[in-house]
């Protein structure tokens, strides 16, 4: 296993671009099994999860290969409705291809996913949603067995805004009989392009974008190219490490329309930026960060992807913050790492009180998640001395080339092989 060695300190400038979106190739990628064909899926990001996804893929029959971020499918031989157990537990969003394969095949049979790192990660909601198309779904050794001649359209209330449901209900009512719609639905840009890839296939939807999402069945779907978004959460970490030590970052193939909340937060903050364009931001870090509360929410609320980063910056900020994590109640495995790199936080549930110190020190951390890796290269980044950040395995879930994109703006952050711990 290898790890990050972070000497921090340097000062940030020059071009970053930002890769496509994790959490909309990945929903792209589950929607191909809707029709049988070939699909070309540019900007597509190389990560372990798109590696996954099709991994997950091949398993029912799916050949595809992706070279210089652009991802080929052909789904013609899709045979088998099953995605294997130690596939979906490396990468939840494997239960995507629930909805896609019933409303293809009419039966699916697809593991459970497990927990990760902040705890249970219940997919009751993309149960419930196939159950009310018309679905007979059983429990079968830890996997979803899934059965139906012909789903049906209906009304499905999501209790929670909850994405994967939302994404999973959408693709498998596409090709049911008759209308359903998706109210409490989630807004996420990745979601509205998930929508409209659909609908460039063929699908019937309106509404894509807001709370309640309409979907007319159609007879038949056909495979179609698309480019996908860029990754919202990329960018705002690489906008959040230019706000805490940059000297005029340029980050570039954004899209500024989906960091509408968070670019106000960096206002709060006393961050100075320019928005060059809608795909390009110049930033640079204030004297002193302000402290600023956050709460997280569904789009376009704070995202939660952001709230361990966003701690990190906090931890060096001018005054005290309150952070709010409301859509994963225990989403901190960050927190024993920061205040190890000197952070000063402290948590009562899902509030974390974050007392801004002049300076971290660096230290040995080890990352839990996609994000709170993130958190800690955005700590190590500005802590006194050398940072050394283990289980690197999961950042490179989620961001593409990270080291090598902080090298070309002036980090000094090395791969090295780790010794086991
Ligand atoms: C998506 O996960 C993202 N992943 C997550 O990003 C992101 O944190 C999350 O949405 C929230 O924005 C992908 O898109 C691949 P949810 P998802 O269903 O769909 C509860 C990252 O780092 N819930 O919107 O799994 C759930 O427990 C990852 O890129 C149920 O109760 O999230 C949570 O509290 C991490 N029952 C809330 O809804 C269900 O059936 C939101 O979860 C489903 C969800």
């Amino acid at each position: 296993m290898d790890k990050f060695v972070v000497y921090g300190g340097k000062p940030l400038s020059g071009k970053v671009r930002i890769s496509g979106a994790k959490n909309a190739v990945l929903p792209i990628m589950a929607a191909s099994l809707l029709a049988p064909g070939s699909y070309r899926i540019r900007n597509a990001p190389h990560l372990r999860d798109t590696f996954t996804m099709l991994e997950v893929l091949r398993a029912t029959g799916v050949t595809g290969e992706i070279e210089d971020n652009v991802l080929e499918l052909d789904t013609t031989n899709c045979n088998n409705p099953f995605a294997p157990y130690e596939l979906v537990k490396q990468m939840r969003a494997s239960f995507y291809v629930l909805g896609p394969l019933l409303a293809r095949f009419g039966e699916a049979r697809v593991s459970l996913p497990g927990g990760c790192a902040w705890g249970p990660r219940p997919v009751d909601l993309h149960i419930k949603g196939m159950r009310l198309l018309g679905a007979e779904i059983e429990l079968d050794k830890g996997y979803v067995v899934a059965k139906a001649k012909k789903l049906k359209g209906t009304l499905i209330n999501l209790d929670i805004t909850s994405v994967g449901a939302t994404g999973n209900v959408m693709m498998a009512a596409v090709l049911a009989d008759g209308e359903t719609v998706i109210e409490n639905a989630a807004r996420e840009p990745e979601i509205v392009q998930l929508a409209r890839f659909l609908k460039k296939m063929g699908a019937e939807i309106e509404g894509e974008g807001t709370g309640t999402i309409r979907i007319r069945g159609v007879g038949s779907l056909s495979p179609v190219d698309v480019d996908v978004i860029p990754d919202r959460i990329e960018a705002a970490t690489f906008l959040l490490a230019g706000a805490m030590i940059g000297e005029g970052v340029i980050v570039e193939g954004l899209d500024v329309d989906h960091l509408t909340l968070f670019l106000s937060k960096l206002r709060e903050a006393g961050v100075n930026f320019e928005v060059k364009s809608k795909s390009e931001v110049v930033i640079s870090r204030p004297e002193r960060l302000r402290a600023v509360n956050i709460t997280t929410a569904p789009y376009p609320g704070f995202p939660t992807d952001m709230q361990a980063q966003w701690m990190a910056a906090m931890s060096i900020a001018d005054g005290s913050s309150v952070i709010l994590e409301e859509v994963y109640k225990d989403r901190f495995t960050h927190v024993p790492e920061l205040i190890r790199l000197g952070a000063d936080i402290v948590l009562d549930n899902n509030v974390a009180i974050v007392r801004g110190v002049k300076e971290l020190q660096g230290a040995q951390v080890m990352s839990t998640d996609i994000r709170a890796s993130a958190s800690l290269i955005l700590a190590g980044l500005v802590a006194r001395g050398r940072t050394d950040i283990y289980r690197i395995y999961h950042i490179e879930r989620g961001y593409e080339r990270i080291d090598e994109k902080l090298r070309a703006i002036g980090a000094e952050i090395i791969r090295e092989e780790a010794e086991v711990i």
